[in-house]
């Protein structure tokens, strides 16, 4: 799966350029939409947007959920570009095309990484409908070896071996706690920890454990990579989990998770999600 197809600075170049000769918009603000979350694409003002079918170098979405659009417009002011559905290692991407996207951005002048998705609670007290802002995460695909920074590093985009402590902006999550005091949702909010996960399938009771024990919150299947190539290219990054769902770690428990009962809750509470994000965009300092 880690293949070693090699994107060249060229190639992301060549979809960024093609990007700024089809909209006048420069955004400074990329958000990724997680399952059920793109909504937000929809609210943004002066509408350009792509299905990624039509982007020069872009991979497909193939996840019901996930709608496959880059929508470029105004949030609040502020310029923004947002993935509507996002590509994941198991839909069999290799992982630099799954975090084709990010490098794209910091081409076309974008400085925060706005990230979002659905994944299910492994801590006790986060609850389905729950919003947790990423503090941290815990990559098991990458611990592994399976990274989109793996191969010979492109100097143009960041180090070598980037520190990925710190890697959730410090600022951003304040504010974000902040703005769900003002918004009457911090009763749904906490920080805690992702883990990234490969999927598809959804863990099993003793995985669930394994991730419980090791200091985990929330699990999903997504984000770490898009993360990880952020901070490499100098993005500040925000992100947030959207709890749709409880990991089930007890053998006497009878239901099980299903993607439709995850986008069921996502749906349910992307308004919050959206507001919460909207407001955390027309804080930054950007134009
Ligand atoms: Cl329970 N597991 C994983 N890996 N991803 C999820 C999820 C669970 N719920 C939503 N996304």
């Amino acid at each position: 799966m880690n293949s070693k197809e090699q994107i060249s600075h060229d190639d992301y170049q060549k979809t960024a350029d093609w990007l700024k000769s089809q909209t006048k918009h420069r955004p400074k603000v990329a958000i990724i939409c997680g399952s059920g979350l793109g909504v937000l694409a929809d609210t943004l003002k002066c509408q350009d947007s792509f299905a990624y079918s039509d982007i020069p170098g872009f991979p497909h979405s193939t996840v019901q959920g996930h709608a496959g659009r880059l929508v470029f417009g105004e949030l609040k002011g502020k310029t923004c570009v947002c993935m509507q559905g996002r590509f994941h290692m198991y839909e069999g991407h290799s992982l630099c095309k799954t975090t084709f996207p990010v490098r794209v951005f910091k081409l076309l002048g974008v400085e925060t990484l706005i990230v979002t998705n659905a994944a299910g609670s492994l801590a006790d007290g986060l609850r389905p409908g729950d919003i947790m802002i990423i503090k941290d995460h815990v990559n098991f695909p990458g611990l592994v070896g399976m990274n989109p920074l793996f191969g010979p590093n492109d100097d143009k985009f960041g180090p070598r071996f980037p520190a990925m402590s710190g890697c959730y902006d410090k600022g951003l999550r304040s504010s974000a706690m902040e703005i769900g005091k003002q918004l009457g949702v911090s009763k749904l909010m906490q920080e805690g920890v992702y883990a990234m996960v490969g999927g598809p399938n959804f863990e099993s009771i003793a995985e669930a454990r394994l991730l419980h024990r090791l200091g985990v919150d929330a699990v999903g299947m997504s984000t770490a990579p898009e993360v990880l190539v952020a901070i490499h290219c100098g993005l500040r990054v925000f992100g947030l989990s959207l709890i749709t769902n409880k990991v089930l770690k007890s053998y006497e428990d009878t239901d099980s998770v299903n993607h439709e009962g995850v986008l069921e809750v996502s749906r349910l509470r992307s308004q919050t999600v959206q507001q919460l994000v909207t407001e955390l965009v027309s804080r930054m300092e950007t134009n």
